[in-house]
């Protein structure tokens, strides 16, 4: 649905983008994510034909970004991070200067509006003044706005930022309606728990190139290479299991975590599954309390892809 290859773009001397090659098949859901000035905005301008690329391939459904603007924008929501809205104008008068816009006409025009405020949960400010509503009302008044026409395509440019945590997790569940819905979305963050669980896959780009594209699993591995366990047994046992794990092949270090009585275990490179422990324990006669493997922070990993290096 979306496809780019190699696409650059260039400011002065300046990669605002460089090399980008991603793809988007139907349906995917992609979190977009870097810190300031990593190329996200610049991306969805191209993608949205606003922008001319220096050079590299874009299209949308097929369609080029250099020889088919028009069926691109037919096809394509774009929400901008920063949008404006126009003082005195009702929710709904806003709407239907859009619908005009993307020519739709008579009683369809007001049945696509609402409709668009109800899947937004904007139905109850219908006539309030767009300037009365606060920042997460007017982020989904924006994306109101680009459902209108109907695209297969969305790009958003960072639809949480500036949101309580509140207001996000509505964001949140809006995007997963729209995921439900069929829709192909390209999503922006700076941060990566935010997406972690909307999207099928994400990239992490940074000073406009790609480091890490593929599902947030394989981002987690890419960054830990291994495994650790939280292990707890019988207080009396834990020297046994120490001597136990440190002499199994699968581990590399055990330590013991006194304050939460519990042994933390690192397994060995490339070993990822640490149901062994619970069988070498059980069958070495020890009573097993508790076997988790450690969470890892999101943060931590999108930190060890970006090393925290921008423009
Ligand atoms: N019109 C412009 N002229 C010169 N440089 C620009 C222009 N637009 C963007 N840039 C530069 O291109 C780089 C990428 O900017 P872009 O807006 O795409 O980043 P972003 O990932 O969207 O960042 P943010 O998280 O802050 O929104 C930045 O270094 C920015 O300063
Ligand atoms: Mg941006």
């Amino acid at each position: 649905m979306i496809e780019t290859r190699d696409l650059t773009k260039m400011y002065g001397d300046l990669y605002a983008l460089n090399r980008l090659t991603l793809k988007l098949e139907r349906g995917d859901v992609y979190g977009f994510i870097g810190p300031n000035g990593a190329g996200k905005t610049t991306t969805m301008r191209i993608l949205s034909t606003l922008l001319n690329p220096t050079w590299g391939e874009a299209s949308v459904c097929g369609y080029s970004i250099y020889n088919n603007a028009k069926e691109i924008r037919r096809l394509m929501g774009y929400m901008p991070d920063f949008f404006g809205v126009y003082d005195d104008m009702k929710v709904i008068e806003y709407l239907e200067f859009f619908a005009a816009a993307y020519r739709i006409k008579g009683p369809e025009r007001r049945r696509k509006c609402d409709q668009v405020l109800e899947l937004v949960d904007l139905g109850y400010k219908r006539d309030a003044l767009v300037t009365s509503l606060s920042r997460g009302m007017t982020q989904r008044l924006g994306l109101a706005r680009v459902l209108l026409h109907e695209p297969q395509v969305l790009l958003l440019d960072e639809p949480a930022s500036g949101l309580d945590p509140r207001a996000r997790i509505d964001m949140r569940n809006l995007l997963k309606e729209l995921r439900n819905m069929g829709k192909t979305i390209l999503v922006s963050s700076h941060i990566l728990p935010e997406l972690a669980d909307i999207c099928n896959k994400i990239g992490i780009i940074e000073r406009g190139q790609l480091l890490f594209d593929g599902d947030v699993q394989t981002a987690i591995k890419q960054v830990r290479q291994n495994a650790v366990y939280f292990v707890a047994v019988g207080h009396e046992q834990n020297a046994t299991a120490r001597e136990l794990l440190e002499a199994h092949i699968d581990v590399k270090t055990v330590e013991a975590r006194e304050a939460e009585d519990c042994l933390r275990v690192t397994l060995a490179d490339g070993v990822i599954d640490g149901s062994f422990i619970a069988d070498l324990l059980l069958q070495n006669g020890l009573r097993l309390k508790m076997l988790k493997e450690e969470e890892i922070d999101l943060e931590d990993v999108f930190m060890g892809i970006t090393k925290g290096i921008t423009n």
